[in-house]
């Protein structure tokens, strides 16, 4: 096993056991979907919206080239010991900046361009998050958006955003079943 499989396995044990949600942490299967997609878009600049623990923004950080970066937006305050001993462990600290902070008045100051977006924060918020993305989006990037078959309290927020990106001409787009739902979503040009 490597340093960065191990430090993966480091964050899925610290976020059962310290925090009240683990759920909401995207694992293995996940994970390797947004590592590959990273490696398959070539992508060199990335952003993030809803860190946790920071096993997603590792299994991204990890896909990125030596002189790649990744932003990653949370609100959460108390997940920082957590986010970067984790990253430490998985050897990708130096290629992450963890902005702190609602992500809503975070994105402004963010220029890009980004190659790859992951968008898996509050779902009421994704068609602000899409709306503030796409013009730091580079052309030919992606949007990754999570959860977007999610039940409950969030179903009319997300068929609203599902709806916004289908209409939306200037992207192209495909739902993957996967856990909650994960659409993938191409930006022209
Ligand atoms: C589903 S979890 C993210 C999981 C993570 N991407 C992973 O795969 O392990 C959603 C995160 O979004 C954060 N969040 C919720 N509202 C936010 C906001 N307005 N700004 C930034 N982060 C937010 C939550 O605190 C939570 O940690």
């Amino acid at each position: 096993m490597t340093e960065a499989e191990k430090g993966l396995e480091w964050i899925e044990a610290a976020t059962n056991i310290h925090t009240n949600y683990p759920r909401m942490m995207s694992g293995p299967v996940e994970g390797k979907l947004l590592n590959l997609l990273t490696k398959i878009s070539r992508s060199r600049n990335a952003i993030e919206i809803g860190t946790f623990t920071g096993y997603s923004a590792a299994c991204i950080a990890l896909a990125l080239p030596e002189d790649g970066h990744l932003d990653t937006l949370e609100i959460d305050d108390e997940l920082e010991d957590i986010i970067r001993e984790g990253w430490r462990r998985c050897g990708v600290e130096n290629r992450i900046s963890l902005h702190i902070g609602d992500a809503a008045a975070t994105l402004p100051s963010l220029k890009g361009p980004y190659d790859l977006a992951f968008i898996d924060a509050d779902k009421d918020s994704y068609i602000t998050y899409y709306e503030a993305i796409m013009p730091i989006l580079s052309p030919g990037g992606l949007i990754i958006a999570d959860d977007v078959q999610l039940g409950g309290r969030w179903t009319k927020a997300l068929q609203e955003f599902n709806d916004h990106i289908k209409n939306d001409p200037r992207v192209e787009v495909v739902i993957l079943p996967l856990r909650d739902g994960i659409s993938i979503i191409r930006k022209k040009g």
